[in-house]
């Protein structure tokens, strides 16, 4: 599988969002490496990251919604938890694979999904945020943080 390279496409214009998507980026990208190598120990580094990037980036960004009130909020909640629900998944089958053959198999399927996954929630719903973004600059400076 084809590296992905970071594109304008996928830029918020809004740095503390845009560097946890980049930082993420090159996980999906080590995922298909690690998978294909049969590399266990980057695998389960991978997983971690996943669990990283859920806790701390969709929480980041939820609250975020919630401050510029985006429309489509309940929407791009529930596509998080799906995703939540589906690497998950993907790490149980990995698990709970017998042999190195079939956890290498199921490492391939977690890094095909993570690749298809990443491109289509960041350019079909991260991408819809970026308009409302600027609604940040008008809100209390309590509410004006930047992280
Ligand atoms: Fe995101
Ligand atoms: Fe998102």
């Amino acid at each position: 599988m084809p590296i992905v390279p970071w594109r304008e496409q996928m830029s918020l214009n809004y740095p503390p969002l845009d560097e946890e998507h980049q930082d993420f980026l090159n996980v999906v990208n080590q995922a298909p490496v690690a998978a294909h190598a049969g590399d266990f120990s980057q695998m389960d580094w991978v997983f971690e990251k996943c669990y990283d990037y859920v806790r701390n980036h969709f929480a980041h960004e939820e609250d975020i919604m919630e401050r510029i009130q985006f429309p489509d909020m309940e929407a791009h909640m529930n596509a998080h938890r799906t995703f939540i629900q589906n690497i998950s998944e993907f790490r149980q089958r990995y698990e709970n694979a017998r042999t190195a053959a079939d956890k290498k198999k199921a490492a391939i399927e977690a890094a095909d999904f993570l690749n298809l996954w990443f491109l289509g929630h960041i350019l079909s719903r991260d991408r819809l945020l970026k308009p409302y973004l600027v609604r940040l600059r008008n809100l209390p400076p309590r509410m004006n943080y930047n992280s």
